[in-house]
């Protein structure tokens, strides 16, 4: 295989389904050596892994809890010591606990902040750490690393029996920022991918029967549910030296849900 990102290292957190199990792939086909983690799906993940060595590229599976910090530490070590390094982190596990506000417990809302925002606070920490301590002349890129959170339209879009993923999104957005300030000086860049309503297992009851998935088409103005491939090339070019002068930033990959749809025909 070759590609865009030959000689690349990546790790996708949360890549045994869904969004993460798209952008794996993907950087797989353009050429990356993929770490895939998953917390406790490891079928889909050795599947994954056995798909990309068939053709031809690199990628190991690695259990891990991204919102636990020791956890953390292995899961870059077990990169680490497969790949020989690190050059792209695409922090993307994500979970929903929806219920509204008045019967959300603190276990749902803990649940989703400590894995949707303290998770990617450690897994970026982490690559940071590595991606400092990688000699220059090592880079197969022209930066010395690459952070891609994954956020969500909801990063912007209030989402009423939702606030405790809305609260992690909107937490996301600004640490996003932050960071990217923060360390723009060492050669690394930190950006957001916002999906809106991509086909994936965590939003099925949104698309599964005619009924839902009509109800759904009228937030999104481009017409069509989102496809996690979508996301994945979008990924794919982020995370190249193509978008090498773009950081702190997020880029929707919505088909306009963010766009105000209800003010299309006049508000
Ligand atoms: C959520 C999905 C939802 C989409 C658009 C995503 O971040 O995980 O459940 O369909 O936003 O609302």
């Amino acid at each position: 295989m070759s590609g865009r990102l030959d000689g690349h290292v990546v790790l996708v957190t949360g890549a045994s389904s869904g969004i993460g199990l798209g952008v794996a792939e993907a950087m797989a086909d353009a050429g990356a050596a993929v770490a895939i983690n998953y917390r406790s799906h490891r079928e889909p993940a050795d599947d994954l892994v056995a798909r990309i060595t068939g053709k031809g590229g690199r990628a190991v599976a690695i259990a891990a809890d991204v919102s636990d910090e020791a956890d953390v530490a292995r899961l870059f070590d077990e990169t680490v010591s497969a790949f020989g390094r690190i050059d792209i982190l695409v922090a993307n596990s994500g979970i929903q606990k929806d219920a509204a506000i008045a019967d959300m417990t603190l276990a749902d809302w803990n649940a989703v902040i400590d894995v949707n925002l303290t998770g990617q606070f450690l897994c970026s920490r982490e690559a940071l750490r590595r991606f400092r301590s990688q000699p220059a002349d090592t880079r197969p890129a022209r930066s010395a690393g690459v952070i891609i959170s994954m956020s969500s339209v909801h990063e912007i879009i209030p989402w009423a029996g939702h606030v405790n993923y809305a609260t992690a999104k909107g937490g996301i957005r600004m640490m996003v920022r932050s960071l990217a300030q923060e360390v723009a000086g060492d050669g690394i860049r930190v950006n957001a991918i916002a999906p809106g309503a991509i086909r994936t297992p965590i939003n099925q009851d949104a698309w599964d029967t005619p009924e839902a998935l009509e109800k759904l088409l009228r937030l999104i103005p481009y017409g069509r549910i989102g496809e996690p491939e979508d996301v994945a090339r979008a990924a794919v070019w982020l995370a190249s030296d193509e978008a090498d002068y773009i950081t702190g930033t997020t880029l929707f990959v919505d088909g306009g849900m963010a766009l105000y749809p209800g003010f299309r025909d006049n508000g």
